[in-house]
């Protein structure tokens, strides 16, 4: 039985909302929280550990797995698809040396569960754009893809090779309100609403009819909770699992933002990140998660825009955007 769990990368967009979720369910002492960086939430910090910690380090990770005593890793640190692209050698460094490191340590220590985040950014332009099946052609155009790519390649490695419980899910791009997201291609779906609370208008870096697959936060949560505690003997793929909720493009966004908002006002000036993102589906086939461990979304457009409206405009009215 899972007791102790490790977060890497653990105060990016996900790991600040996931950490405390876990937190819920394992108590807090349970789930360690760390990031390269000495910079999570008072909220992290009051609730449990946090470490200091570098997935590049694979001593680092070792000692920490020993002072916790870490059954399973949640492993989050990664570089993503836009900052990758400015970077690309930073990208293939922490997405594939600190995964190898994290892989590595549950080898040996016989970790009882990893799980890893892909990316609908492992598809590319010769992929089927609509409803994508799972298995399907993976040749992204990206730094950022090649690495989630090769990394649920070693994942799925790891557990035929070495019989150790790995389990991945594409995520599509995810929305939410408490951490801005860390560099992605679409930030643009989190920016919009922040923008929307505090000046009625947004520039978007995509073009208006730019579609892609996108998921409100609580769902991810959900997603990978559910994929974290599903049964790994009706487990018949791992670490490659398509997720989905709803497709959205920047107008169609803007227009549902419009319901609640009628004086919102968007323009468009796309740049590098529009390349990226016309790699990319427009919509996801997520039956295998579906069937295999009983994934279902909760949020569709309309229904996330409210409630993103309501906690910003709450926030902005407490003077804390
Ligand atoms: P994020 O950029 O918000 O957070 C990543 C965290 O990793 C940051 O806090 C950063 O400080 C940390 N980090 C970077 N290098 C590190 C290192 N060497 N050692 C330790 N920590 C390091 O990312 P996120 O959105 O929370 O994404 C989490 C995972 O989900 C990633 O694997 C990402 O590829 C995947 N994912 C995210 C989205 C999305 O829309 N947010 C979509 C698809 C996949
Ligand atoms: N949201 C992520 C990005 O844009 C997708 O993996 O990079």
């Amino acid at each position: 039985m899972i007791k102790k769990i490790l977060v890497t990368g653990s105060s990016g967009q996900i790991g600040s909302e996931l950490v405390m979720a876990l937190r819920t369910i394992y108590g807090g002492e349970n789930v360690i929280a760390s990031d390269k960086c000495d910079n999570a939430s008072k909220k992290i910090k009051s609730s449990g550990p946090f470490e200091k910690l570098d997935v590049l380090n694979y001593n680092e990770i070792d000692q920490i797995i020993d002072k916790h005593q870490v059954d399973a890793i949640v492993h989050l640190a990664a570089i993503l698809s836009a900052v990758g692209e400015k970077n690309p050698m930073l990208a293939w460094n922490v997405n594939i040396n600190g995964l190898i490191n994290v892989l590595e340590l549950a080898r040996e220590k016989k970790l009882l569960r990893v799980l890893i985040p892909s990316s609908i950014a492992a598809f590319g332009p010769t992929t089927p754009v609509e409803n994508t099946p799972q298995k399907t052609i993976l040749k992204p155009t990206t730094m950022y893809g090649v690495t989630k790519v090769a990394g649920e390649l070693l994942a799925d490695y790891y557990v035929s090779k070495y019989g150790i419980d790995v389990r991945g899910l594409r995520y599509p791009g995810i929305i939410s309100n408490e951490t801005m997201p860390g560099g992605g291609t679409t930030d643009y779906a989190v920016a919009i609403y922040y923008e929307a609370v505090k000046s009625g208008k947004y520039e978007c870096f995509l073009s208006e009819n730019t579609n892609l697959p996108m998921m409100y936060m609580p769902d991810c949560l959900k997603a990978t909770l559910d994929l974290f505690h599903a049964d790994y003997t009706k487990l018949k793929n791992h670490s490659d699992f398509n997720v989905a909720a709803f497709s959205v493009t920047p107008k169609l966004m803007a227009e549902s933002i419009k319901k609640y908002m009628p004086e919102f006002e968007i323009t468009y000036k796309p740049d590098f990140r529009q390349a990226i993102a016309d790699s990319w589906p427009n919509s996801i086939d997520d039956s295998c998660a579906r069937a295999e461990w009983g994934w279902q979304p909760a949020f569709d457009l309309d229904s996330m825009t409210q409630d993103m409206l309501k906690v910003i405009s709450e926030k902005h009215k407490q003077g804390l955007i």
